[in-house]
């Protein structure tokens, strides 16, 4: 047998839904204006979909650029052939960074001067026009200029004639905060500030694009939008809203399936898994599921999530191990080796969503779906 005979699904594998990534920014163009750009934010290869998968998907559905975190995410899609504007959003720190920038045509994130004056040099010494963008704080307290510097930064790039500002923009901190609550008056305040330095460049002749939003933003308020919206956990088919997709018509992009590798029947008491933090209340029968911890699968979900065979739930029992976790399936004497077990995602009728895992572990969608590792292969259906 040889290599190309191995079939990816041995234990554990992720699934990958294309036409979900699509439909999803379709359904987000049409909730913006037409003379707004949608960003495709691809970083961490896709939250975790896989980026070039993702970014082909997101193109299709009317994605005019894509943002990534990193250098590597944004060489990694050039390198298969993604043409389109990429904005690198996180900071870039050295010369050799910034040169590969250039090279490659991506657009760095400027935060400040000494940023704005190394591109400029490069690009001077190799008589190219360096497209970039800044980014200002409005209150993320993290990358970015401070507000009383955003004017002065960004009358300097249009001083450096080798610098060419395609976007200024920031980052909402509390977007996806309840409504009217408090902490939502905070995204008002960074909105306000935003525009303030927006209303001091209203003189500056060339175009430039304006953008605030991420997916919170993006549902929240069409005034949040500017020019563009940067839409990253909507396009992989979740609200970032806690506990619901109401008001979008969202398709989960991934599933998350392993195969059951052994059944047991054990007498009642028995302890299961380290610890021994379960132990049966009747004679039962047990099916170890080839995912554990190691694949992505926090352990804190021990003893508290519930998985899905042929549409119906089953509960996991005792600890989640590196490489395993173990189920319930006395009700069902059908179940064997081999059956296969949805994690994560759709399974007919019935899902399991990560919302159902946040309220257990106190994680965010974000983070579980960037979560799942690469010992699981993606499978794109
Ligand atoms: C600068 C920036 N814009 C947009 C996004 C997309 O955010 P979301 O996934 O909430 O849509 C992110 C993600 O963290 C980000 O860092």
């Amino acid at each position: 047998m040889t290599l190309e005979n191995i079939d990816f699904r041995q234990r554990a594998w992720v699934e990958v839904f294309p036409k979900a990534i699509k439909s999803n920014t379709e359904v987000i163009r049409n909730l913006i204006s037409n003379n707004c750009l949608l960003m495709a934010v691809v970083k961490a290869d896709g939250y975790g979909h896989g980026s070039v998968t993702v970014s082909q998907a997101a193109l299709e559905g009317g994605a005019s650029s894509l943002g990534v975190a990193t250098l590597q995410e944004a060489l990694d899609l050039r390198k298969s052939g993604i043409a389109c504007p990429i904005l690198i959003l996180g900071n870039l720190v050295t010369r050799e960074d910034f040169n590969f920038c250039l090279d490659w045509d991506l657009m760095p994130t400027l935060s400040d001067s000494r940023e704005a004056l190394l591109c400029q040099k490069l690009a001077e010494s190799k008589n190219k026009s360096f497209d970039v963008h800044i980014k200002i704080d409005t209150g993320m307290t993290r990358l970015g200029c401070d507000l009383d510097a955003a004017t002065g930064l960004i009358a300097l790039v249009d001083q450096l004639k080798n610098l060419s500002l395609q976007g200024i923009y920031s980052h909402l901190a509390l977007a996806d905060a309840e409504l009217d609550s408090c902490a939502d008056i905070e995204t008002l305040n960074q909105k306000a500030k935003f525009e303030s330095v927006l209303l001091d460049i209203k003189g500056r002749k060339k175009k430039i694009c304006r953008h605030l939003a991420n997916s919170a933003g993006t549902f929240r308020d069409k005034s949040l939008h500017f020019d563009m919206v940067r839409v990253g956990l909507a396009l992989y088919g979740y609200s970032p809203f806690a506990n619901s997709n109401k008001d979008c018509i969202l398709q989960p992009a991934l599933a998350v399936r392993a195969k059951v590798t052994l059944v047991r029947d054990v007498p009642s008491q028995t302890g299961v898994s380290y610890g021994h933090s379960f132990k049966t209340q009747r004679p039962s029968r047990l099916a170890v599921v080839g995912i554990g911890y190691a694949d992505g699968i926090s352990r804190a979900l021990s003893g508290a999530m519930k998985v899905l065979i042929d549409g119906k739930t089953y509960p996991q029992v005792g600890s989640i191990t590196m490489d395993q976790l173990v189920i319930d399936i006395t009700e069902n004497p059908g179940i064997r080796v081999g059956s296969i077990v949805t994690v994560l995602g759709e399974d007919g009728n019935s899902s399991i969503t990560p919302y159902q895992w946040t309220e257990i572990t106190g994680s965010i969608p974000w983070e579980i779906l960037c979560g799942f590792k690469y010992r699981l292969p993606r499978v794109v259906i």
